[in-house]
């Protein structure tokens, strides 16, 4: 199963998570989150010492924060938000460079504290010091003891806009002074990737009193509904032999359900060893899998990923190569079929049954209802349903598409009325509204934003660069104070200074940020 991501052990920080089912069977995890690429750092554990040789904590230390439950009404109280930082590079009157790592446990993601990620870069040039910020309803920091549609009346991007502002105004960094870099008397960078990188963009246009400079890395700053886009930089960077297959085995999907022959339909899915899966849309949406391996791909992660492993299956027949057309249908389709029945399905799925597995119509499964803390998947939906949509879906009819035209708006968002029921109905079968997709890019400006002293850095080959401001149909093409700065990368890969290391185009967005960085802090003037 994709469910969980494999915690490194951190030693030092408390876990409040409450018990669990083993293993949270059902229906496949679903699309992957626009997460950050999680580093590992094998001296993570080590001591850190400061500029004038005071040894640190580990970055893995935790610290809480008394953070508000409702921002709108603080009589409620605060609850527990975690947080990790260092001033291994700060000198006085250097900046805090903040950030939320997003929909994620925030314990795996402390290696945005060092100089192997931009966040790092910035602080030891700039004599900064570096802070992260553990999203509400996420790991250990969650306002309330479960997950159930009544504690997520405080799980709005409004309520983590407001947490990030909320901890940079009230927090005592535990350093030297840490009771006097409030923002106005010290500048406090945001950096942030992905949903991350959106809340960059947002919490700057919403408070800018808070945040003086951002840089926001594969930002998902457009709420888009019908997201056909994911795929689309997918379909135009991967080898055309394997895009020009893909589309002929999906062209041939749809066609053979939309002609309602059972026994014809049958034969096709027997044909991926997933006869068992009665609902043709399940069917149609369970080839997406294949594809999603794109987004861990990086400019350093070489030929062996799953995605290309998956266009030799389809491409390398007797130890030949397809041209540019690829081999065809017939090919195509009975390789990527005996590919599921061998080991692809075992792979995903384990000894799960097919509809347990791959289905998505049984209401009654309780993987639905799961309510406990730490499940980052369910958290991350309730943002979805109601806050951005990101449905990833076939093209429209008159676009090419690698994914089937039968994965609708509906097909998803009949979901999150299984997953939170009485807050989106059960029985609907058309799309119906996310209800605040328009309002987030209203309230925030989505693409349009023009807020100054923030850095919009993207990857060509992101499969979220559709959301980005580097989208096609991004109106937005930056500024002087709003640079755009576009690299060879996939998601996220100028956060790490690795990825520029392995690109020279991605080492320059990094450096050039720096250089924006440090005209702008260089620029500051106390106002508190
Ligand atoms: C990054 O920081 C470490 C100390 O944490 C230091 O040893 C190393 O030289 C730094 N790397 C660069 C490229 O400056
Ligand atoms: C960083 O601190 C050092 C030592 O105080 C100082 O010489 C240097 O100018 C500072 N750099 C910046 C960018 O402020
Ligand atoms: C540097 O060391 C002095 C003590 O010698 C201490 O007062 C000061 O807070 C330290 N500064 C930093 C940034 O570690
Ligand atoms: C298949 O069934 C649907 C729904 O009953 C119907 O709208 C459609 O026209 C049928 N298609 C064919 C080719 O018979
Ligand atoms: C064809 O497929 C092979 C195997 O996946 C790949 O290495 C090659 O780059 C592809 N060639 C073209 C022209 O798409
Ligand atoms: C769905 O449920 C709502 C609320 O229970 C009801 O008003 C509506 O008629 C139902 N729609 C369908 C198609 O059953």
């Amino acid at each position: 199963m994709r469910l969980t991501q494999l915690l490194l052990p951190i030693l030092l920080s408390v876990s409040f998570a409450t018990a669990r089912p083993a293993r949270a069977t059902g229906p496949r995890v679903g699309p992957p989150r626009p997460s950050l690429p999680r580093i590992e750092l094998p001296l993570e554990e080590l001591p850190v010492t400061s500029r004038n040789g005071t040894q640190l904590p580990p970055y893995s230390y935790s610290y809480s924060f008394d953070q508000l439950i409702d921002h709108n009404n603080p009589s409620l109280g605060t609850f527990r938000q975690r947080y990790w930082h260092t001033y291994e590079f700060y000198e006085p009157g250097g900046p805090i460079i903040l950030m939320t790592p997003g929909e994620v446990d925030a314990s795996s993601y402390t290696s945005y504290l060092t100089n192997s990620t931009i966040n790092g870069r910035i602080a030891q040039e700039l004599n900064g010091s570096t802070v992260i910020l553990e999203h509400r309803f996420f790991g250990s920091s969650n306002p309330y003891p479960d997950l159930s549609v009544k504690s997520f009346s405080v799980h709005t991007v409004q309520q983590a806009i407001d947490d990030l502002a909320y901890f940079a105004q009230n927090v005592q960094l535990p350093m030297p002074g840490g009771d006097q870099l409030a923002p106005g008397k010290a500048p406090w960078i945001l950096v942030g990737g992905s949903y991350g990188g959106a809340l960059v963009s947002y919490a700057m246009n919403n408070h800018p009193e808070s945040f003086y400079a951002g840089y926001a890395s594969s930002a998902v700053v457009q709420a888009i509904v019908d997201f056909w886009g994911y795929f689309e930089p997918i379909r135009q960077a991967m080898p055309a032999n394997c895009s020009a297959d893909i589309e002929a085995v999906i062209a041939h999907v749809d066609s053979v359900i939309a002609s309602n022959d059972s026994t014809q339909i049958n034969t096709l899915k027997s044909t991926f060893g997933l006869q068992g899966l009665s609902h043709n849309d399940d069917f149609a949406a369970a080839l997406q899998e294949n594809l999603f391996g794109w987004q861990d791909m990086q400019p350093d992660s070489g030929p062996g990923g799953d995605f290309y492993h998956f266009c030799d299956v389809l491409e390398v027949k007797n130890g030949v190569s397809a041209g540019p057309s690829g081999w065809g249908l017939d090919n195509a389709l009975q390789a990527w079929g005996n590919y599921w029945k061998s080991s692809y399905y075992q792979q995903i799925c384990g000894s799960d049954d097919v509809e347990t597995c791959l289905g998505t119509y049984d209401a009654t499964n309780p993987f639905w209802s799961y309510t406990f803390v730490d499940n980052a998947q369910r958290s991350w939906q309730w943002l979805l349903c109601n806050e951005f949509g990101f449905d990833f879906d076939g093209a429209p009819a008159n676009q090419p598409t690698i994914t089937s035209r039968l994965v609708t708006p509906a097909y998803w968002q009949r979901q999150c009325g299984y997953r939170f029921p009485g807050a989106f109905p059960t029985n609907t079968t058309s799309a119906i509204e996310v209800p605040n997709a328009r309002g987030v890019n209203g309230a925030y400006q989505g693409w349009s934003t023009n807020t100054e002293r923030l850095i919009f850095a993207n990857g060509i080959n992101d499969p979220w660069r559709e959301a980005t401001v580097a989208a096609d149909g991004s109106p937005n093409t930056g500024s002087d104070t709003q640079p755009h700065l576009l690299a060879d990368g996939f998601h996220c890969s100028d956060m790490l200074i690795r990825e520029g290391a392995a690109s020279s185009k991605i080492k320059r967005v990094q450096d050039t940020a720096v250089q924006h960085m440090q005209e702008w802090i260089s620029e500051w003037v106390p106002t508190a």
